[in-house]
C-alpha cells in the first residue's frame, strides 16, 4: 500500500521538522512493502531522515529562470526532490491550472525522471449525471499525460469527497476504480477524499485500491500513523 499525505498549505517548516521527527521514529512498524509521502509546503522541503519519501505539492517546469513567485528544478535539486504531486483538483480549480498547462509540467518533470503523483477527479454535477459521465470526464484528465510512464502514481480523488468528511462509498471507488485500471494496467492507484483512520480498512480492502492520498487525516502524526498501521 501507498500512504501519502498531502499537507497542502497547512504546517510551517518547524512544525513539518516535529512531525516528520516523530513520523519517523515510529515507521519501522509499518508493513515492509508499504511506501509512504509526504508532501509539505514548500518552506518547508528539506533533508529529512526516515522511510518516507518527500515531495512537493507543485513547481514550474524550469530549470530556474524569470517565473515570478515560483521555483524550479534547480531549488528542488539542492534538496534531493525527486517526487511531484501534478493535476490537483485545487490546482485545477483556485489557480486555474489548464489540462495543457498540467500536462506540460507533467512532460518536463518526466523528462527529469521524477516520480509523478497525478491527481484526477470529478465535481459532484459530474458524478451525478452518472458513471458515463464521470469516466469521460476523468479520462479526458489524461490528455496529454503519458499514462505508460514508469514513474507514475494516479490518485482518483473526486472532488465531492474532498475535505467534505464524506468519501466516495466503497461501491463508488470500487466500479471507478475497476475503471480506471482497464486504462492504467500496473501503474499503482490511489483513492483521495476524505480518507481517515475510521474508514482506511474499508478502503484498503477494495481491489484495484493501491493506496490512499490523504490531506486533512494526515496533518496529525497521530492520525496518519493510525491508517499506515491500520
Ligand atoms: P482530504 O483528505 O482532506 O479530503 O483531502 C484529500 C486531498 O485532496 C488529498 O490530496
Amino acid at each position: 500500500m501507498i500512504y501519502a499525505g498531502n499537507f497542502k498549505s497547512n504546517h510551517t517548516r518547524k512544525s513539518t521538522e516535529y512531525y516528520l521527527k516523530a513520523l519517523a521514529q515510529k515507521l519501522g512498524a509499518k508493513q515492509a512493502e508499504d511506501k509512504v509521502y509526504i508532501f509539505p509546503p514548500l518552506t518547508a522541503i528539506d533533508h529529512y531522515e526516515g522511510d518516507f519519501t518527500l515531495g512537493v505539492q507543485n513547481a514550474y517546469p524550469t530549470h530556474h529562470g524569470a517565473f515570478t513567485g515560483e521555483i524550479g528544478l534547480e531549488q528542488l535539486d539542492e534538496f534531493d526532490i525527486k517526487t511531484i504531486l501534478l493535476g490537483h483538483s485545487e490546482r485545477r480549480e483556485h489557480l486555474g491550472e489548464s489540462q495543457a498547462d498540467i500536462s506540460k509540467k507533467f512532460a518536463f518533470f518526466q523528462d527529469q525522471d521524477f516520480e509523478i503523483v497525478y491527481c484526477i477527479g470529478e465535481p459532484l454535477a459530474i458524478r451525478e449525471k452518472g458513471f458515463e459521465a464521470v469516466m469521460q470526464y476523468l479520462l479526458a484528465q489524461f490528455e496529454g499525460i503519458d499514462i505508460g510512464y514508469e514513474n507514475l502514481i494516479v490518485a482518483y480523488e473526486p472532488i465531492w469527497a474532498i475535505g467534505t468528511g464524506r468519501s466516495a462509498t466503497v461501491e463508488e471507488i470500487s466500479s471507478t476504480h475497476r475503471a480506471l485500471k482497464k486504462v492504467l494496467k500496473h501503474t499503482p492507484l490511489l483513492y483521495g477524499g476524505s480518507a481517515k483512520p475510521s474508514n482506511i480498512k474499508e478502503i484498503k480492502n477494495i481491489a484495484g485500491v493501491d493506496g490512499v492520498l490523504v490531506g486533512s487525516a494526515s496533518l496529525e502524526t497521530e492520525s496518519f500513523l493510525e491508517m499506515i498501521l491500520s
